[in-house]
């Protein structure tokens, strides 16, 4: 058996080839050869007029030896643009989907191949195929929806409400304000007060078939939500679920706090209560439910009835979470509250469940809000 030669080998041969053909695409063609003597006449014309000193014979035939360097240097700098326009173009389908990998590779495939070479050696480097980046904002079907205040129909033009976070957590949906009182993807927090402070929702109606403890309403879509959910807990067989408080205006607000605070102080009335102009309640979109079995029990029995288990399981499906979870109040600014449900539709719901969230504010890449 002979020795394999390691400069007959075919691998080494193959990359040998490789290496050939790299190096003859960058040969520089003759006419860009023969342009060089010209670009330096142009140069040197610069330069008088300039007042600079004119270039020596030697000059000239150092920059003829030179102008292949340099447009071998231009054709590499014209591929490192074209990785790095890929690498962004990667980096903007990633954005828009949240890191998924598909949108990113969808990305890179809308850039064309390795940029042409003209007739004339100037390389062309094909950039207009390179996708702008995409936000719901230019689609119509979601300006139309977000005109018409309908928020289902919004969520379904942007792809779903992960699309729909996603578009909105990575900034690139600015029409999208999470300080619409009016929108199911409001945030309120101790750093985001309503606009009005007193704002007031227009369409609060009570629920029908649930058990109210207090005559208070929720938004419409909200309390057809919560008819649904009680109904699904009751087929399930975890008891009744009744509630007590659901709307609470600005000056309601103004008296439950101003009540906790005459009770326990401000330090302790902040962690478990909003200041007016602060509260989920204000939007008619959040509820206090409780276990009702014959008679209603307290807020705080939710955490340890069936019921309370129920909703940590299945809430999200009519469109509610629970807004302030276990240990999460360095985020959310509250203890939590396993009877505090928060209406944000079904889809955001749905989203908000499958990544695993625990506050609105990672859900929407908003900042803590731990204190006023
Ligand atoms: N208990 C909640 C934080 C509120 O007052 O809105
Ligand atoms: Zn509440």
């Amino acid at each position: 058996m002979t020795r394999h030669d390691p400069e007959t080998s075919p691998r080494r041969a193959a990359r040998a080839e490789a290496e050939r053909l790299a190096t003859a695409a960058l040969t520089l063609p003759e006419a860009a050869a023969d342009d060089a003597p010209a670009a330096a006449s142009t140069r040197r014309a610069l330069r008088r007029d300039a007042g600079a000193p004119q270039e020596s014979a030697s000059e000239t035939r150092g920059i003829r030896r030179l102008a292949p360097v340099l447009l071998r240097r231009r054709l590499a700098g014209v591929a490192a643009a074209v990785v790095v326009i890929a690498g962004c173009a990667i980096a903007v389908g990633a954005a828009a989907s949240g890191g998924s990998p598909e949108a990113a590779s969808d990305a890179v495939a809308q850039i064309a191949g390795p940029p042409a070479v003209a007739d004339d050696g100037i390389p062309v480097p094909q950039l207009a195929a390179v996708a702008a980046t995409a936000t719901p904002c230019d689609d119509p079907a979601f300006t139309t929806a977000l005109a018409a205040g309908d928020d289902a129909a919004v969520i379904d033009a942007a792809g779903g409400g992960g699309a729909f976070r996603a578009a909105v957590a990575s900034g690139i949906a600015p029409c999208v304000s999470l300080s619409d009182p009016n929108r199911e993807w409001l945030v309120v927090n101790k750093q985001r007060p309503y606009d009005p402070v007193d704002y007031q929702p227009g369409d609060l109606v009570m629920p029908a078939d649930v058990r109210a403890l207090e005559d208070s309403a929720l938004r419409a879509p909200a309390a057809r939500a919560l008819t649904s959910l009680v109904k699904a807990a009751a087929d399930a067989g975890v008891g009744e679920i009744g509630y007590l408080s659901a709307y609470r205006s600005y000056t309601t607000q103004k008296s439950t706090y101003a009540g906790r605070v005459a009770v326990g102080g401000v330090a302790e009335a902040d962690r478990e209560s909003a200041r007016p102009g602060y509260s989920e309640h204000q939007s008619g979109m959040a509820v206090d439910i409780v276990p009702c079995n014959g008679s209603c029990k307290t807020l705080d029995d939710v955490a340890a009835s069936p019921q309370g288990a129920w909703v940590r399981d299945h809430a999200w499906e009519y469109g509610f979470i629970t807004r302030y979870a276990e240990g999460r109040e360095s985020v959310s600014g509250y203890e939590p509250e396993a009877w505090h449900l928060r209406y944000i539709g079904p889809e955001l719901a749905r989203a908000y469940r499958e990544g695993g969230y625990t506050t609105l504010e990672e859900f929407f890449g908003l900042p803590a809000a731990p204190t006023y």
